[in-house]
């Protein structure tokens, strides 16, 4: 009768320690399949952002203003000012175009021809028609914008391309048309 009851015990024992290894064996196995549905997963993630690549689509920001005949030498033609904020001026050697975007605080100045000077409403800095600062807090120049011949011979102005005075960047191609 005791042996019967020992190899009992024996028994109960070795289907004891069977249900933990087959529990062990669950447990690893899903393990596994839940990292491979993972990385399947993120491959499909991966595979699915290719299909839209990270490009910055920016507003086209240069425009045609017109044959350069159409601008008088000597004068600043605030044609574009409105729309584009530019205003271009036309010499007897070339032609440049200039932001119209105060230097101190970014106010819009005005053309005062008779003064011959861009003025700031906002804190008074003055402007040559250059564009050099030269009375008010404004620290530096205006800033010229890209200018351009198109193929069809119009004047190209690129207000997203500028041009600062204090680096050297007044002396570079598209700072200033020679024509
Ligand atoms: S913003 Fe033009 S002078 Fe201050």
């Amino acid at each position: 009768m005791a042996s019967a009851d020992n190899s009992q015990v024996a028994g109960d024992a070795q289907a004891g320690s069977q249900a933990t290894l087959w529990s062990r064996r669950d447990f690893f196995g899903r393990l596994g399949w839940a990292g491979f549905g993972l990385v399947s997963l993120a491959s499909v993630l991966a595979a699915m952002r290719s299909f839209f690549p990270r490009v910055l689509f920016k507003p086209d920001t240069s425009f045609k203003a017109g044959l350069l005949s159409a601008f008088v030498i000597g004068e600043v033609s605030e044609k574009f000012k409105a729309e584009y904020r530019v205003w271009i001026i036309r010499e007897a050697e070339g032609l440049y175009a200039l932001f119209a975007k105060c230097t101190h605080l970014g106010c819009t100045p005005r053309w005062l021809a008779a003064e011959n000077k861009f003025k700031c409403p906002c804190h008074g800095s003055g402007f040559y028609k250059s564009g050099i600062n030269f009375e008010g807090p404004a620290p530096r120049p205006l800033e010229r914008v890209r200018v351009a011949i198109a193929e069809d011979g119009q004047l190209l102005v690129d207000v997203g391309v500028k041009y600062r005075q204090e680096n050297g960047d007044w002396d570079k191609p598209g700072a200033y048309l020679r024509a």
